[in-house]
């Protein structure tokens, strides 16, 4: 299995839908990152099945440790974004118990599955310690939510955001990566823009790439067009840009993991500078 969830998915979806197609039971649960949509239901399924627990080694304390995990990413920006008691419940009521990692995944390593295998490809950027798997015989690609294109969004709740991601130069590292690799079918966890789908086709998915590598581009740009008319700080610089690119319909707690993702690389190339709490060209 990969990835399971928030805590109540796997007895809400994961079980009576497995027990519908008559699989029986997991005897392995591989967790891509360590987020609490992708890992939650971990520890309720090793509780209710044989499964033993894997993942990359550098996510392997947010899925061990959730205080850590509320700590460096869901609180990051918390001096932008208080979190108040209610959120905070509700993050520790869909990460579910802690859940120890049975096995520690690298790059290149091989997973035996029924007759075939998937590899696992370290893609960094969204998490430390985001992972793809690729089956070869087929060439498919699970992406879960290494690759992001132009960010979600939903019509009826009338919102956008941008992709998520910590680290821009892994994330553009990743995604010249994937596009190295010759790909038949991409399996993503979201409903990604532009094509809002879940399974693309080889070319879809190249096409994909090549946009998630635009944004990526366009986000450098942006900035240091934006930052012309500088000083700003990242809340304010998070406003501008979140305002154009989602015409106001963004959500900022999001898309300031983005920015400052870029204003950290922009500062390592000394294309930006920093001082008193605020950005300039
Ligand atoms: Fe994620």
């Amino acid at each position: 299995m990969i990835d399971c969830g928030i805590a109540s998915s796997p007895a809400e979806y994961i079980f009576p839908y497995l027990k519908q197609v008559g699989i029986e039971e997991v005897s392995f649960l591989i967790n891509t990152h360590g987020h609490q949509d992708h890992m939650g239901g971990s520890s309720y399924i090793k509780e209710n099945s044989k499964a033993k627990v894997a993942a990359h080694e550098l996510d392997v304390p947010w899925i061990e440790n959730h205080a850590l995990l509320l700590k460096e990413f869901v609180a990051k920006y918390d001096i932008y974004f208080p979190l108040n008691d209610k959120a905070i419940s509700e993050f520790y009521k869909s990460v579910g118990k802690e859940c120890k990692v049975d096995m520690i995944l690298k790059d290149g390593a091989i997973i035996p599955v029924d007759g075939s295998e998937l590899k696992v490809i370290h893609t960094p950027g969204h998490t430390k310690g985001s992972i793809c798997l690729y089956e070869p015989s087929e060439r498919i690609l699970f992406t879960s939510d290494a690759v992001q294109g132009t960010g979600l969004s939903s019509e009826s709740y009338n919102f956008k955001v941008l992709p998520v991601y910590m680290d821009a130069e892994a994330y553009f590292n990743s995604l010249n990566r994937l596009k190295e690799m010759n790909i038949e079918l991409a399996l993503m966890a979201h409903d990604f823009e532009p094509f809002k789908r879940r399974v693309l086709k080889g070319e879809e998915f190249r096409e994909y790439l090549n946009l998630s590598l635009n944004l990526f581009m366009k986000m450098d740009e942006l900035i240091l067009k934006i930052l012309e008319d500088g000083p700003y700080d990242l809340l304010a610089l998070t406003k501008i840009i979140s305002d154009k690119i989602t015409e106001g319909k963004g959500i900022l707690w999001n898309d300031i993991y983005i920015v400052d993702a870029h204003l950290q690389r922009l500062l390592k190339g000394e294309k930006v500078s920093y001082s008193e709490g605020k950005y300039l060209r």
